[in-house]
């Protein structure tokens, strides 16, 4: 018999199918089963009748327990009350292996309980739905790049020298004598794989070892990174805009099921549209003391600065130009004030706060040997960076997308800890 995925069901309509999955749930009455199965792609209902598959297999059916994993046969069948358009009706089924007592009912479960059996949390159609947005997310991000003229060139994971300021590195020990730090951002290599291919992206892990407990934090995430050369600031925010638009559109346009799963409201993504408002950290500070919130300028946005700046509006906005001295040591100065940065930082509506951080790039050499002794890096671990600065150097822009803040907005969740399959974070490293 032909095994058929769920999700193509609509293409076998009258036609004897196999499905190979798990049971989901079960209801009984005295002659039929009412099997609900799943198989990764969908969810559908089989219906077994006693007088299609015999008394003995209708009677050993009544013990099946939620994610037995099972085969069943038979004819699908065209239903407009089913979810997915289509029941089966049963002819013959196999179980494959048994499951007893399956930790994760439809019950409210705790988030502590759930997180400890997250392997097997990801199973519930909710959690599979936003597993399948996040896919959605990460190949619109790459066909986004690769049909600009980006060149994806990868960038390591250990790393000698700190990119996004030393008290956030999660040391390993290399080999005997040498300590290696897990990435907290592409973004140096990046600069010199721009260098080299003109637009680039790395799409990589990334570690910050932040003691912070909120619900934007993980210690491991994944970070798509463009670098383009002759870019400046505005070149830099209008890709970030773009992005952001695409990706958006592209789960709209092909992830409406998922979307209505999860219950989110699609006219705040369906809003999403180019320009984004840009708005000055000047700006933004008399912003947010108008609104009673206790920022001074000079300061960094916390969680709750950005939560009230991005409510203001229903699209992204782009803040740019911070004080140079909250940002990392390798952004350009405000050649007008030279107390700014040209960096910019994307934050997403409904209170979803920073999605993307970046800005053009410190290209003079000098300049950037201040910057690295005022930041008290070691001078000889970005020799290679400042190679770059010597040999033929030129203006330069990027950003990095953090993937699970863009989940965690598109599919409006509480909490980050949702949009990857096994999330780090301060207290979790199991499962
Ligand atoms: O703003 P960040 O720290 O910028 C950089 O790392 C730059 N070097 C990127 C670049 O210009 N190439 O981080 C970029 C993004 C943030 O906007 C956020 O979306 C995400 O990465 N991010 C985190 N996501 C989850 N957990 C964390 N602890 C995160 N830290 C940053
Ligand atoms: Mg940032």
């Amino acid at each position: 018999m032909a095994h058929v995925y769920i999700e193509d069901i609509g293409k076998h309509e009258g036609e004897e199918v196999t499905i190979k999955g798990w049971l989901h749930n079960r209801r009984s009455s005295g002659k039929i089963h009412f099997l609900i199965l799943r198989d990764g792609s969908g969810f559908i209902q089989a219906v077994m009748s006693k007088a299609a598959v015999g008394e003995e297999a209708f009677k050993s059916a009544d013990h099946l327990s939620q994610e037995t994993s099972i085969i069943v046969t038979g004819t699908a069948r065209a239903d407009t009350r089913a979810p997915s358009g289509y029941e089966i009706d049963v002819k013959s089924f196999e179980v494959v292996g048994e499951s007893h007592d399956f930790p994760i009912t439809p019950k409210e479960h705790g988030v502590d309980y759930l997180l400890d059996r997250r392997h097997l949390w990801i199973r519930s159609e909710r959690q599979q739905a936003i597993l399948r947005i996040r896919h959605e997310i990460i190949n619109a991000v790459r066909d986004f790049f690769n049909g600009r003229g980006f060149i994806l060139a990868d960038t390591p994971i250990f790393t000698p020298a700190a990119c996004e300021g030393t008290t956030t590195l999660f040391p390993a020990q290399y080999f005997e004598d040498q300590t290696a730090y897990l990435t907290q951002s592409g973004q140096l290599y990046n600069e010199a794989n721009a260098m080299a291919l003109g637009r680039v992206y790395c799409f990589g892990p990334t570690f910050r070892a932040e003691k912070s407990k909120t619900r934007r934090h993980l210690t491991e995430f994944w970070m798509v990174e463009p670098e383009v050369a002759y870019a400046n600031l505005d070149d830099v925010m209008e890709l970030a805009e773009d992005l952001v638009v695409s990706v958006v559109g592209r789960v709209l346009d092909k992830r409406r099921r998922e979307l209505t799963i999860i219950e989110r409201d699609v006219t705040k993504l369906e809003a999403v549209k180019k320009p984004f408002p840009r708005m000055s950290y000047d700006d933004a500070v008399k912003k947010l003391q108008a609104k009673g919130l206790p920022i001074e300028w000079g300061g960094d946005f916390g969680g709750p600065d950005e939560t009230a700046l991005s409510e203001e509006f229903d699209r992204p906005v782009m803040v740019h130009r911070y004080p140079a001295a909250v940002k990392a040591f390798y952004m350009k100065p405000d050649p007008d004030r030279p107390e700014l940065a040209l960096g910019v930082d994307v934050l997403a509506p409904e209170g979803y706060g920073e999605i993307i951080g970046g800005g053009e790039r410190l290209a003079d050499l000098d300049l950037l040997l201040q910057r690295i002794k005022e930041h008290n890096l070691p001078q000889e671990a970005f020799e290679w960076y400042l190679d770059l600065r010597r040999y033929g150097t030129v203006p330069h822009g990027g950003f990095g997308m953090g993937i699970e803040r863009v989940v965690s907005w598109i599919c409006k969740l509480e909490h980050v800890r949702e949009t990857i399959p096994y999330p780090r974070m301060l207290y979790r490293l199991y499962p």
